[in-house]
Order: structure tokens, then sequence, then C-alpha cells
């Protein structure tokens, strides 16, 4: 059994798509912690009602850098992690977690990397990047996590069509359903 400490910063639909296929018995792994940067997320309102332990992390409660480094990297330690998942985390890990968790670290991108990822590219803007720039065919990337933005090495891949009538919101959702898919394969495949 792998431990497992999700970070996640909004809806958390990957955050609720892993643990499905955990309770369902098909990834060896336990959710031991989400962590989140912001209180009011779905991902807390469903790790509480599911007795998931949480953590939140952000400026306001913690306005020292340093001291929120420091508060990451002690509950990731208290709680053995083995592995760490991105799922609509919005804040960079910080360096000394990429370090330590070398090829310990998923995260799930709406987009086939090395297109539309990098510095400003998460969530609805991927996708209305990838409506205006005319692409024929988007998609879901899952990688490990290194120093820079969606840039560590590519683990899993899947395409969509964009279709003609697509918009950001309808390609978000297309894509989405993909992700549920992919990302607790991959999730299982560490495990
Ligand atoms: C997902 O589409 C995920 O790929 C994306 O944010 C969404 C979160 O949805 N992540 C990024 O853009 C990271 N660069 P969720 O909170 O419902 O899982």
């Amino acid at each position: 059994m792998k431990n497992i400490a999700v970070f996640s910063s909004g809806g958390g639909s990957n955050f609720k798509s892993i643990h499905r296929h955990i309770q369902a018995g098909e990834i060896p792994g336990l959710i031991i912690i989400l962590i989140s940067n912001n209180s009011d997320s779905d991902s807390i309102k469903y790790a509480k009602e599911y007795n998931i332990p949480t953590l939140i992390i952000n400026k306001i409660r913690y306005p020292n850098p340093v001291a929120r480094e420091e508060l990451l990297t002690e509950a990731l330690i208290k709680k053995n992690v083995d592995l760490i998942c991105l799922a609509g985390y919005m804040k960079l890990i910080p360096q000394s977690i990429v370090h330590k968790y070398q090829n310990r670290i998923l995260n799930i991108h709406p987009a086939l990397l090395p297109q539309f990822g990098g510095k400003g590219f998460y969530g609805i803007k991927v996708h209305e990047a990838v409506i205006q720039s005319g692409a024929e065919v988007s998609g879901v990337t899952v990688h490990f996590v290194d120093e820079d933005y969606d840039h560590g090495k590519i683990i899993a891949q899947k395409k969509i069509k964009v279709r003609p009538e697509d918009t950001a919101i309808t390609l978000a959702e297309q894509v989405l359903k993909v992700e549920h898919d992919l990302y607790p394969k991959v999730v299982k495949a560490f495990c």
C-alpha cells in the first residue's frame, strides 16, 4: 500500500476520481492527506466527508514562505508519503520538496505537453489557448514534476479531438472525462 498525498486547489474532480478508484479496490494505495491552498474548495469538503485528513496551506494562514515550506515538508514526512499527486494544484511546489520526492510527484495537465504548458497555462486558460490556436487535437498529459512548470518526464498522454463547435468550456468538459480515466491508471501503475 502506497501512502498518497493529493494536492488540489479547486473542484477536485481528479482527486475524487483517484479516491473512487482506491475505494473500488483498483489502486493499492491510500490517500493519507489532502493538501490545499483553498479552504473553501470542494476538494476540502469532499476530504472531510470521507474522513481524509486535510492540510490548508496558504499565504493568509502562513505569511512566511519558509514556515509554509517547513510545514509542508513536515506533513509529508510525518505521513510517510510515498507518492504526491498534483490534481489541479495551482501553486508551485517548493524546490526542496521537488528534490526530495524526485520521480515521486505526478501532475496532470489538460493538454498535450509540451504544447500549451508552462507558466500561465492552467485550468481554463489552457483550453482557451487551444481553441484560439485552431488546433484540431488536444488531450491530457500525466508527467513527473521537476523544477520547471509542466516540464518533467512525460508518463502518459491521451489525445482527444477538438470539435469545430467546441468552446473552452466544452473542451474542458471533454478533457476532464479523459483525465478521470487516465490519472487513476497512472497512479495504479506507480503503486
Ligand atoms: C484539471 O483539468 C487539471 O488538469 C488542471 O486543472 C483542472 C483541475 O480540475 N490542471 C492544470 O491546469 C495544471 N497546470 P479538478 O480540480 O476538477 O481536478
